[in-house]
């Protein structure tokens, strides 16, 4: 049985104003009508799988049973960070609870923030991991690079791929520089990661115990001093504020020598941007998406959303434009100035 982990601790600025720090994007409907974190919730249930440990800061958490409930499905556990630390402290917490009731059981870890239109091809490309993960590997999800991009991780290949097997990995790279992105991207030799992880609990702890060791400590006795509190279970603040604030990637990923990976030619997309959403939104001939009261009049290549029943959104004459309307904030940008949306979150934490 496989015990999915939910990660959702990110704030998502690059999705403003629909994504927010007290409303991250994942939990909102971005596309279709479940929100991305029930999407991904269901995406890892049915045959094989266990209840979800799901794992997230205290803000969300109500958020998290509410959004769960109503599309019935019970989560194995809620576990509460304290405060967030990015992801290796996180990962390894719910290692410590998967390893409680069976060290040898296997975990995928995903992010909830994530679009893999075709659950499918998505889970039977993790049964396809799961040999490689009971003989002690750690298994990652490659997808076929499109661009130099430096937010991603890429895996570099010690063979080329046969149909859908796993194949071992030489090497992690995590953000690299546009440079090594660059000729990562030309080699041929490279997969994105796509940020998704199975492997066994004992397996990874024994990888956090050889590079990671100085979060051992302060992560257990978080977890073992954990306090259970209405259906959750709050990790003890004082020894998780000592555990370092680090991703997984950097933590234990980079320095692994039992990579593997099973490449992913289905979709995937972890809407790292407005473009990214415009893409995923299924867009007319002439490259417009349109929420039901938003109206584009002789537009080309544009977004045009409006979250709101009250607020009515029209382009007219647009071309490669984001235009996203709330009841209390508008974004109008240039397509190709998607990363730039994070300026504006930054620039307005710094007005107010
Ligand atoms: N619980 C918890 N606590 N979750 C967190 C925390 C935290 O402190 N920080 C981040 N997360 C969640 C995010 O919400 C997201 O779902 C997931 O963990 C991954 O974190 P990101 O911050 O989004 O990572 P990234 O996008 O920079 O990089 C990762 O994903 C890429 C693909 O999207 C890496 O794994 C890259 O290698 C990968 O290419
Ligand atoms: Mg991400």
């Amino acid at each position: 049985m496989i015990t999915p982990i939910l990660l959702c601790g990110g704030s998502g600025t690059r999705l403003w104003p629909l994504s927010r720090k007290s409303y991250p994007k994942q939990f909102a409907p971005i596309l279709g009508e479940e929100t991305l974190f029930q999407a991904s919730a269901q995406r890892l249930q049915g045959a094989g799988y266990g209840c979800p440990v799901v794992i997230t800061g205290s803000d969300f958490r109500f958020i998290v049973t509410e959004q769960l409930q109503a599309v019935g499905i019970d989560p194995g556990a809620i576990l509460i960070e304290p405060e967030g630390r990015n992801t290796a402290p996180a990962v390894l917490a719910a290692a410590l609870h998967v390893a409680k009731s069976d060290p040898e059981g296997l975990m995928l870890v995903a992010p909830s923030d994530h679009v893999v239109p075709d659950a499918e091809a998505f889970r039977a490309a993790v049964e396809a991991g799961c040999t490689a993960a009971n003989a002690g590997q750690l298994v990652t999800f490659g997808i076929t690079p499109t661009h130099p991009e430096t937010g991603y991780g890429y895996l570099e290949l010690a063979e080329p791929p046969k149909s859908g097997a796993p194949v071992p990995l030489s090497r992690f790279v995590e953000k690299p520089d546009a440079a090594r992105a660059a000729e990562m991207l030309a080699d041929g030799k490279h997969l994105w990661n796509a940020g998704i992880f199975l492997f066994r609990a004992c397996d990874i702890i024994a990888a956090y115990e050889k590079t990671a060791a100085q979060l051992m400590e302060p992560v257990r006795n978080a977890y073992e001093a954990a306090q259970p509190d209405l259906g959750f279970l709050r990790l003890a603040p004082e020894p998780w504020g000592g555990a370092e604030d680090i991703s997984v990637d950097y933590a234990v990923m980079e320095q692994a020598d039992n990579l593997s990976v099973v490449p992913f030619h289905a979709g995937w997309s972890d809407l790292g941007g407005w473009d990214a959403v415009w893409r995923e939104s299924e867009p007319d001939a002439r490259g417009v998406a349109t929420t039901d009261n938003a109206t584009a009049i002789d537009c080309d290549n544009t977004l045009l959303r409006s979250e709101s029943e009250r607020v009515e959104l029209v382009g007219i004459g647009l071309d490669n434009i984001i235009a996203v309307a709330m009841p209390d904030a508008v974004l109008v940008a240039d397509k190709s100035r998607s990363q730039d949306v994070k300026k504006a979150v930054a620039a307005l934490k710094e007005k107010s």
